[in-house]
C-alpha cells in the first residue's frame, strides 16, 4: 500500500503528481493543427466540456510546439486513437520526431473539410474545432474548442492510457447506447 497517510499542505512533487495523476484511465488523443506549418501531438488532457455549445478541452504545455500552434491557428482536430494506434500515439509524442508536413508522411490522414486540421484515419471519433477560449492552467494552458464537426465509429477498441502505460479495451457492443 502506497498511500501517504500524511496529507500535505503543499504538493510539490513532479513525480508523485504524475503517479497519482496517471491513476485517472484516459483515452488518447491526436491534436493537430492546419495552415502553412501542420502539426500533431498526443494529449490525453481531451474532455468533453459542454453539448449548449457544444464544447471540448484540451490541456497543453506552455513548452509544447503545439501551444503556439493553437494560439496562431485558432482551429484543430482531435481524433481519438483506437486500440492498434499505440504507435501512432509514440510517434506523436516523440519529441524528436521530424516536424512540419513530414510528421504526417507514416499516419493516414485527410484535411478537415472546414479547418484544414488534419484528421487521422481508422480513428475512433473526430472532431473539428473552433478556438473558443483559452485559460491560464499553470504550465499548461486550458484551450476550449467549440466543436464544429464530429464523426465516429464503434467497430474499433480503444487505446488507453493508465498508470504510465497503454491499454486497450474492448467495449460490450451488445449494451445499448443512449
Ligand atoms: C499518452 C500521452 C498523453 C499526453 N498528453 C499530453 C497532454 O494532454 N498535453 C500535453 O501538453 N502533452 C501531452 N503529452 C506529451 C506530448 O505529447 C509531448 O510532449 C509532445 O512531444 C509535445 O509535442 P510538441 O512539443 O511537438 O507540440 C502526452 C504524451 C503521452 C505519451
Amino acid at each position: 500500500m502506497s498511500v501517504n497517510p500524511e496529507p500535505s499542505r503543499e504538493v510539490t512533487d513532479p513525480k508523485a503528481m504524475r503517479r497519482a495523476f496517471g491513476m485517472f484511465a484516459t483515452g488518447v488523443t491526436v491534436v493537430t493543427v492546419g495552415g502553412g506549418t501542420p502539426h500533431a501531438m498526443t494529449a490525453n488532457s481531451f474532455t468533453s466540456v459542454s453539448l449548449d455549445p457544444p464544447l471540448v478541452l484540451v490541456c497543453v504545455g506552455r513548452s509544447a510546439i503545439m501551444h503556439g500552434c493553437l494560439t496562431e491557428e485558432g482551429a484543430f482536430g482531435v481524433s481519438v486513437l483506437a486500440a492498434h494506434q499505440e504507435p501512432v500515439a509514440r510517434h506523436f509524442s516523440n519529441r524528436w520526431r521530424t516536424l512540419g508536413a513530414a510528421q504526417f508522411d507514416t499516419v493516414d490522414w485527410l484535411p478537415g473539410s472546414l479547418t484544414g486540421a488534419p484528421l487521422l484515419e481508422g480513428t475512433l471519433a473526430r472532431f473539428e474545432c473552433e478556438l473558443w477560449r483559452t485559460y491560464d492552467g499553470g504550465d499548461h494552458s486550458i484551450f476550449i474548442g467549440k466543436v464544429l464537426s464530429l464523426e465516429q465509429r464503434d467497430d474499433q477498441d480503444a487505446l488507453l492510457f493508465f498508470h504510465g502505460r497503454f491499454r486497450q479495451i474492448t467495449p460490450d457492443r451488445s449494451e445499448v447506447t443512449a
